[in-house]
């Protein structure tokens, strides 16, 4: 990667923690009523080829045994599967994105630890967590079937919602928003900082819960 100037590495130093000036939503009443919500750490989301997702499918397959919820490592071979496309490109490409879009400059190197599968039936759950890396993520390869609506909108203690995945940071604050959930849907991928707690709640329904994880360190350019 190429290396940046003196001078725009001390701009970025001075401005990778400073937010943009953009209203996160309005009240357009006149006059009209802008709010900001600048701080707190990023989370992203994309989607992932559907032949990559079935690709990882095919080899969590024969590792899941129905009604049984387990976590298992991925192994090299299927990390590195696909070439450009593979598991580890994908991801390395969307860490690159991930820090160039919150620091304003890609990173030198990224390297990815570990990638390993939670697959979670009915009534498991993963406790609040954070992870020990620089940056961490989900890709989610099969979701459940949930037979009754009303469980989508079952909560557990502060609002946490049934199967969804849940980010949380600091405690309760007035007029500060601490608590984020994302259904899980096939192919979405988000991307974190590792020290974000996240956890999912237990859901009731048919069939697994498959997410893929990762631990990734980052390089940056300061
Ligand atoms: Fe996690």
């Amino acid at each position: 990667m190429t290396r940046i100037s003196a001078e725009r590495a001390k701009a970025l130093a001075l401005r990778r923690y400073e937010a943009t000036a953009v209203p996160w939503a309005s009240d357009r009443a006149e006059p009209r009523l802008d709010f900001y919500s600048p701080f707190g750490p990023m989370i992203a989301k994309t989607q992932i080829a559907p032949e990559l997702v079935a690709r990882l499918n095919r080899y969590a397959d024969p590792q899941v045994t129905p009604g049984v919820s387990r976590e298992f490592h991925v192994p090299q071979a299927a990390v590195v599967d696909g070439g450009t496309q593979s598991l580890q490109a994908v991801t390395e490409a969307a860490i690159a994105r991930y820090v160039n879009g919150v620091y304003g400059a890609p990173p030198e190197q990224v390297r990815v630890e570990t990638f390993w599968i939670v697959s979670q039936v009915a009534g498991s759950a993963s406790p609040m967590h954070h992870h020990s890396s620089d940056i961490s993520g989900v890709l989610y390869l099969k979701v459940p079937e949930i037979a009754d609506p009303a469980e989508e909108e079952k909560t557990y203690i502060s609002n946490r919602r049934a199967g969804f995945i849940n980010f949380m940071i600091g405690g309760r604050q007035e007029f500060s928003r601490s608590l984020i959930s994302f259904k899980p849907v096939v192919g979405d991928f988000y991307v974190f900082p590792g020290w974000l707690l996240h956890g999912v709640e237990p859901f009731d329904g048919q069939g697994e819960r498959r997410s893929l994880a990762f631990n990734a360190y980052v390089e940056t350019q300061r």
